[in-house]
């Protein structure tokens, strides 16, 4: 394989899947990227330039995505709308770029033969009990939750649509919540953890009993690469780390990380349809890949992570102050 095409690769996974892939494998890598809020950059300021190109663009552009697709041997697809609360405020964005860009993008496909593989989220399947053991599979049924979840479900059902109507070669992965460094602080940890940076208190939904299932995005670019080598074409494979945790117990160890009080933080306006928990059983993509997670101490992750953020405040400062003003305007 010489030259992989990521789109949304100046986004948080994708910029650390374009990092992974030029330390591990000699491909090059052109990213295609809008720049909307969600990009940064400096996410990509380490990447060789002789390796890795920056093609600023939208995957709805037909014509640019068709020829940088015919000049790829493979894309993998992170770009999308990616924040919940956005799309519960305004949908208009999700469903264009997670639809109509997902489906510009498989057009190329059908049309150069290119491999594909798309990156979804475990969100599609909606949410379980707290109590409950189970966890999900390949076999659970999608039932999605918000506009964010519903239209990265709608582009899984477009990416297995093409895969079987007219034969392209594409995989799927579901992966469960990641954290680590270059993500948007728009998002639970890194809000967190730059809220305490910038002497706010940090902010936490409702009660606090919501369980996410955390996976460092190290793991989640070596099982996307992993996929993107030894996947059987047309499958789903789910992704996870077992790592789940209730957000009070995330935030309460990011305060006793960084030294603050346990009590040091609000309750705010609970997120509309807040999903109650996810929990990924990855079983199979392990057996049959052979791929395992290896940054599965999440309190040694946290700790690096908060360390991340405290060395790069030029990375997030910039953007803090109109994160926090929109949030507020929602009274979270
Ligand atoms: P992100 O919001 O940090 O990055 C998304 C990137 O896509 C940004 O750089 C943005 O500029 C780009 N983009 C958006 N619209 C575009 C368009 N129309 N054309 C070109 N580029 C566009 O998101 P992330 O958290 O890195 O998520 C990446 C992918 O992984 C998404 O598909 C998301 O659904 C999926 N995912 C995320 C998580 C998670 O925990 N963050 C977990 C599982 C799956
Ligand atoms: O499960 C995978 C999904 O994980 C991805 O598909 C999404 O792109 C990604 O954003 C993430 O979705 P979540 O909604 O789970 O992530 P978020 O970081 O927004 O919130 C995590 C939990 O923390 C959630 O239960 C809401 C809560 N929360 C969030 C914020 C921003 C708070 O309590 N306080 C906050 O300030």
């Amino acid at each position: 394989m010489g030259q992989i095409l990521v789109t949304g690769g100046a986004g948080f996974i994708g910029s650390n899947f374009v990092h992974h892939v030029l330390e591990h494998r000699e491909h090059s890598v052109v990213v295609l990227d809008s720049m909307t809020y969600a990009a940064n950059r400096a996410s990509l300021d380490r990447a060789d330039p002789e390796r890795c190109r920056l093609v600023e663009g939208d995957i709805c552009d037909r014509g640019l995505v068709h020829d940088l697709v015919g000049a790829a041997d493979a894309v993998v697809h992170f770009a999308a709308e990616s924040h919940n609360d956005n799309s519960l405020s305004d949908p208009s964005p999700f469903v264009r770029t997670n639809l109509i860009g997902t489906f510009t993008l498989l057009e190329a496909v059908r049309a150069t033969g290119t491999r594909f593989h798309h990156i979804s989220t475990d969100e599609v399947f909606g949410d379980l009990e707290l109590d409950d053991p189970a966890k999900f599979t390949e076999q659970t049924p999608y039932n999605p939750s918000s506009p964010y979840s519903s239209t990265k479900a709608g582009s899984d059902l477009l990416v297995r649509a093409w895969v079987r109507s007219y034969g392209i070669e594409a995989t799927l992965s579901n992966c469960s919540n990641n954290y680590g460094p270059y993500q948007h602080v728009e998002k639970f940890i890194p809000r967190q953890v730059t809220n305490v940076l910038s002497g706010i208190r940090p902010k936490l939904y409702g009660e606090g009993k919501n369980v996410r299932d955390w996976i460092h995005a190290e793991d989640h670019s070596s099982a996307v690469l992993t996929v993107l080598e030894k996947g059987r074409m047309g499958e789903t494979y789910l992704v996870g780390a077992d790592g789940e945790v209730d957000n009070l117990t995330v935030l309460r160890t990011i305060l006793r990380l960084m030294g603050r009080p346990q009590d040091e933080f609000d309750h705010v306006v609970d997120r509309p349809g807040h999903d109650l928990r996810y929990a990924i059983d990855g079983t199979r993509t392990r057996q049959e890949l052979g791929w395992e997670p290896r940054f599965t101490d999440f309190e040694a992750g946290l700790a690096d992570t908060i360390k991340w953020y405290r060395d790069h405040r030029d990375w997030w400062e910039p953007v803090k102050a109109a994160t926090e003003a929109k949030y507020a305007a929602v009274g979270q």
